[in-house]
């Protein structure tokens, strides 16, 4: 099936995404700053925007989580929404391969007051994974796609019972159901997909979202005890 071009709408879904920012989300400076850092950096612009950060934020609150482990930190803007979710004693364990990134992800949990709810594991998540300490009440894939079923294979190591597992970027604008794609990232995102279908332990959906960083999804899952 041909996939249309749905890059002519992408001005009003960011206008909307203003909006919602401007009306629903409360001003944090230091989550704009970390943005601005990122970006004064260099970083690819691969940041979740503020409306998908308060859904995290809100996701982290609704299943009470006390640890998280995060897969690709980037700038830390994702891990601050949701550090700013735990409990003063909460943890999030976030693993980021690219050294600029870590420096910047590192300047901006002091400026956020939550360095002291961050692990953060300088390394390549392949590598480090296997020495993290778990359990985690939720984990978010957010890093290369192309390795997105072996970080679910670990994820579901990691996570307790009824814990929530969310993937980020998994519609790719809807290239997702291009069967014959030989996009990695497509590819790593169909295998993720497959391997949740034959997973009796888990209950998955994917919601598909417009926005400010045009169109993509989340999945989520939750995993039985
Ligand atoms: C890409 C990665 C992301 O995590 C994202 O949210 C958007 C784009 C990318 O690698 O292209
Ligand atoms: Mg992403």
């Amino acid at each position: 099936m041909p996939i249309p071009c749905v890059t002519e709408h992408q001005a009003l879904w960011s206008a909307v995404d203003d909006y919602i920012g401007n009306t629903l989300i409360r001003q944090d400076y230091a989550l704009e700053a970390a943005l601005e850092e990122s970006r004064a950096a260099g970083l690819p612009p691969y940041n979740i925007s503020a409306p998908q950060g308060q859904f995290l934020h809100i996701l982290v609150r609704s299943v009470n989580a006390r640890r998280i482990l995060e897969i690709g930190t980037l700038g830390g803007y994702s891990t601050i929404w949701m550090a700013n979710a735990l409990p003063e004693k909460g943890k999030i364990v976030t693993l980021e391969v690219d050294e600029s990134c870590a420096r910047v992800a590192r300047r901006n949990f002091e400026r956020a007051g939550v360095a002291n709810k961050v692990e953060m594991i300088f390394g390549r998540a392949l590598e480090t994974l296997p020495a993290i300490a778990g359990p985690f009440d939720l984990v978010f894939i957010d890093a290369d796609k192309q390795n997105n079923p072996d970080y679910f294979q670990w994820a579901m190591k990691y996570i307790r019972p009824g814990g929530v597992i969310i993937v980020d970027n998994v519609v790719r604008e809807g290239t997702v159901i291009d069967e014959d794609s030989d996009n990695a990232s497509v590819i790593g995102t169909r295998r993720l997909n497959e391997m949740i279908a034959a997973e009796p332990r888990v209950t998955a959906t994917v919601v598909q979202t417009v926005g400010s960083k045009g169109y993509d999804g989340f999945l989520i899952a939750w995993v039985k005890g």
